[in-house]
């Protein structure tokens, strides 16, 4: 190959992946562990010189003060990005500042697996009872080397906090949001989960390592650093047996622990995949959610493992007799396959879709796409269609439309390219409050 041809296919092969390059779903990983550590802390933070720094204490006082984001402060700078305390800090900054009618901290049961609790915020609502009345469900943080996302979550929060009690607007770039939408967003109530790895994200700011899974150790070899932690979004309950429901030769995740993709023991085998499920059966209204992950400039919604169909029923995750067929984008002969999406789901999806993905292009003009999943790689166990099968499984429990949307475009000057520049943190923070507020307002439309 030419090297300006190859040039082109290795930026081909990075540009097409989100979460994970082309090597690390064929088992390989971004960076060599063993090597990155023996290299020690100076030379580790030197190769990713020019990436946001991760910041040290907490500029929220341990929750006196709440953060102010961009939307309501042009002012407002990210030139570091939250350490783990500090996350938890402004929540409870924002709890202090706003109120228990308007903020509500909250911890889940399952503890980590070193030992840590997680938690939650409700926030906003329409003056319901109890947990009744939220009807968004936005997390971040699940894959912890994806920085900024835990952070653009916080920030646009605060602004939405903010804006409602000085019954302003906001503005993000080259979008613009009236004091009614604002009012409008807050009162769909908003359930948020902000670091949904939180033994991962731990790690990952201590040892700058790109770290992506959690820190489970039960099936870790020894001297072998990669091969510690679950791919939790692998881990939820959609066609989690990829052995059995996709085609052979698709590989949707892996049963190796030492690929970026392993996928756990069972379906909701990690406590972190437990506590976001629990979560959806403490909040009976919610019908909507959004995942937060880097890079791609992608909006990815419909079923994880396969394209959609609106006609056959059969064709269901339920169905054995489609056992071995999943999974084949686009269709060959033998295995025809695509999942059932009832119409008005699939629309409903669509618009929300869009919507997310055309904000995000209007707010500083970098082209974010909206496809389904598979469209880009079928996957299983995806917390994106947690919120539909538990519907499928129980008709008590309301249908929740999922997405994952994938900020930000790669690092390629830094080790690890998930860890933005400060221009790119920037843009990822003006983009993604963007794409929580068209999720929001299209909650308010669709109901
Ligand atoms: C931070 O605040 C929490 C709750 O407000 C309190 O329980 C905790 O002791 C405080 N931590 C420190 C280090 O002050
Ligand atoms: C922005 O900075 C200016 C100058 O430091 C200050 O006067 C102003 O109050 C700040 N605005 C906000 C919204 O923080
Ligand atoms: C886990 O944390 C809780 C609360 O801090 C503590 O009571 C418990 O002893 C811890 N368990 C382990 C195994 O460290
Ligand atoms: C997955 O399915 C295969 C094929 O049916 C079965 O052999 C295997 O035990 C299953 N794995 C788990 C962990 O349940
Ligand atoms: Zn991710």
């Amino acid at each position: 190959m030419k090297s300006s041809t190859f040039l082109t296919f290795l930026a081909h092969l990075v540009a097409t992946e989100a979460c994970l390059t082309e090597k690390e779903r064929q088992g390989g990983h971004i960076i060599d562990l063993k090597a990155h550590f023996a290299r020690g802390t100076i030379n580790r933070r030197q190769a990713n010189l020019g990436t946001v720094p991760v910041a040290v204490g907490d500029r929220f006082q341990n929750g006196t003060t709440a953060p102010v984001g961009l939307g309501s402060s042009a002012n407002a700078t990210f030139d570091s990005i939250l350490n783990i305390e500090e996350i938890k800090s402004a929540v409870f900054g924002l709890a202090k500042q706003y109120g228990k009618d308007q903020v509500q901290y909250f911890e889940m049961p399952h503890r980590t697996f070193e030992n840590r609790t997680m938690y939650g915020a409700r926030i906003g609502g329409s003056g319901k009872k109890g947990n009744k009345g939220y009807k968004v469900l936005l997390e971040s943080g699940i894959h912890s080397r994806e920085r900024g996302g835990p952070d653009h979550l916080i920030y646009l929060i605060s602004d939405l906090l903010r804006a409602a009690k000085d019954k302003k607007g906001l503005v993000y770039g080259g979008m613009s949001y009236s004091s009614a939408q604002v009012q409008s967003a807050l009162s769909q109530g908003i359930v948020i989960i902000p670091v949904v790895n939180p033994d991962g994200l731990a790690f990952d700011q201590a040892t700058d390592s790109c770290w992506r899974k959690n820190r489970n150790t039960a099936r870790a070899i020894e001297g072998e650093p990669s091969s510690i932690g679950v791919d939790l979004n692998r881990n939820f309950a959609p066609v989690w047996n990829f052995t059995e429901s996709f085609a052979p030769g698709v590989d949707p995740a892996s049963d190796d622990p030492s690929t970026e993709i392993y996928h756990g023991t069972g379906p909701l085998s990690e406590p972190e995949t437990k506590n976001v499920d629990w979560t959806l059966d403490q909040f009976p209204d919610l019908g909507w959610f959004l995942d937060l992950h880097s890079p791609a400039t992608l909006v990815l919604y419909g079923w994880c493992h396969d394209s959609n169909q609106a006609l056959d029923r059969s064709q269901s995750w339920q169905n054995k007799a489609f056992d071995g067929k999943r999974g084949v984008v686009p269709d060959k002969p033998g295995f025809e396959y695509k999942e059932f999406l009832g119409q008005k789901d699939w629309d409903a999806l669509t618009l929300a879709a869009a919507r997310v993905a055309g904000g995000m292009t209007d707010s500083t003009g970098r082209f974010y796409r909206a496809l389904q999943a598979p469209h880009l790689y079928p996957s299983s166990g995806c917390s994106a269609d947690q919120g539909l099968i538990r519907a499928a499984l129980d008709p008590r429990k309301k249908k929740v439309y999922g997405m994952g949307v994938e900020f930000g475009e790669w690092n390629l000057d830094a080790e690890c390219s998930f860890y933005p520049t400060e221009d790119q943190h920037r843009l990822n923070m003006i983009e993604s409050s963007v794409a929580f507020m068209e999720l929001l307002l299209t909650a308010a439309r669709l109901g």
